[in-house]
């Protein structure tokens, strides 16, 4: 198994596809991750930006006992009103009041699904993706995802995908002028990719012209929704809709949830989509939960709050060249690769953060309900690490 400071440790059964940080956590709480030792680390990466409210949330912990003392798991077979109950606290918070709600597992299956629903409603076969763009590993989410080292031999004979910049205007004008295209797939703000956004202008000019050519907007808001950026979904600062919208991490806390929600114009016939574990009672619970603390705490105006803070405070440390992102989905560039400057934070500091495509960039994506005080050793580590 190889670290992500790049020793090599323990031979294991294990299909060894994973870096993986040299700490073994037995418990979490909050924002905190303790060791076997009980060693506490501050938890900036938020298990790749999946903690929304923050680990073992008592209402959290509560709900989904409760849950699985009456009922884990049926499948899809029969009524399920908390799918109702969940999807009334999901529109209702997020304003997509009249939209519907199909359940997944995970964020590249919401985008597969994404997909191929848009493929069926528009009858049309090609679709517009973006440089630096990461939407998963399934057959579909993989061939609009800008990288093609993680696609096998098998995956190069799909559909046809064009790649544009982030924000050419002019370049989604000729690309949209094929009357193919079934929709133009983007992420609210770029995860693996880097912390690269589309500007709040151009995700109004995607979404007319999408209008005009009757292909569909599908917002890819897997990493950079469910409150993090200080709204619901990151393409809500641009005052824009999206016609389908894809959604995982957050949404579960950590139980592996995905969803999509999809515009009242697009119609469902039976079977055209499915599955047989997304939108379980257990899984349903969870994600109840989610909303319902994001909704009781007020997580997604505290992530604002805290952001404000933090921003201005980063921007004092001089080595820092920019810093990318909204609200607590947000990326520090250095000058310099920030390899060694992870390792130190961890080891020294006890505190995670995550990496990107991009190398001089750090990911910080905590959990939506930490505090000013509990952000504010981070930034006293830096200073410390960069004088
Ligand atoms: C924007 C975005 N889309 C899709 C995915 C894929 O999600 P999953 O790993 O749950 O399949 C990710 C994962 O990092 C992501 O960041």
């Amino acid at each position: 198994m190889t670290t992500l400071s790049g020793v090599k440790k323990q031979e294991s059964g294990l299909f060894d596809v994973y870096p993986r940080f040299d700490v073994t956590p037995t418990r979490a709480e909050g924002v905190y991750v303790f060791d076997q030792d009980d060693k506490r680390y501050l938890d900036l990466y938020g298990g790749h930006g999946v903690m929304s409210i923050g680990h073992s949330h008592p209402e959290y912990v509560t709900q989904v006992t409760r849950q699985l003392n009456k009922i884990g798991f049926y499948s899809n077979s029969v009524l399920m009103p908390i799918q109702e109950e969940f999807s009334d606290k999901l529109t209702s918070l997020s304003g997509y009041t009249d939209y519907q709600l199909f359940f997944c597992n995970s964020g590249a299956e919401a985008n597969e699904n994404g997909l191929k629903l848009a493929s069926f409603h528009t009858g049309k076969t090609k679709v517009i993706a973006f440089k630096g763009s990461f939407h998963g590993r399934t057959a579909a989410a993989l061939n609009v995802t800008d990288n093609s080292r993680l696609s096998a031999p098998l995956n190069k004979n799909n559909f046809e995908v064009v790649f544009l910049e982030l924000n050419d205007k002019e370049a989604l004008t000729e690309a949209l002028k094929d009357k193919d295209v079934s929709a133009v797939i983007v992420e609210g703000i770029q995860g693996v990719g880097g912390l690269d956004a589309p500007s709040d202008d151009f995700l109004n000019f995607v979404s007319e012209t999408c209008k005009k050519h009757e292909a569909l907007l599908v917002l890819d808001e897997v990493q950079s929704g469910y409150g993090r950026t200080g709204r619901f979904f990151a393409h809500q600062h641009a005052n824009i809709s999206a016609d389908i919208i894809c959604m995982a991490k957050g949404m579960g806390n950590g139980f592996p949830i995905g969803g999509l929600l999809i515009a009242p114009h697009i119609n469902a016939t039976s079977g055209m989509l499915g599955t047989t574990f997304g939108g379980n009672h257990l899984a349903c619970a969870a994600g109840i939960a989610v909303l319902d603390t994001l909704k009781n705490e007020s997580l997604i105006e505290n992530a604002a709050h805290v952001s404000e803070f933090l921003i201005p405070e980063l921007k004092t440390i001089p080595s820092i060249k920019k810093i990318k992102g909204r609200g607590l989905m947000l990326g520090v560039e250095f000058d310099y690769p920030v390899k060694e400057l992870r390792s130190k934070l961890l080891y020294d500091f006890q505190i995670f953060t995550g990496g990107s495509a991009n190398p001089n960039l750090l990911r910080i994506l905590p959990p939506l309900n930490i505090t000013i005080e509990e952000i504010t050793p981070f930034v006293q580590a830096l200073k410390k690490v960069l004088k």
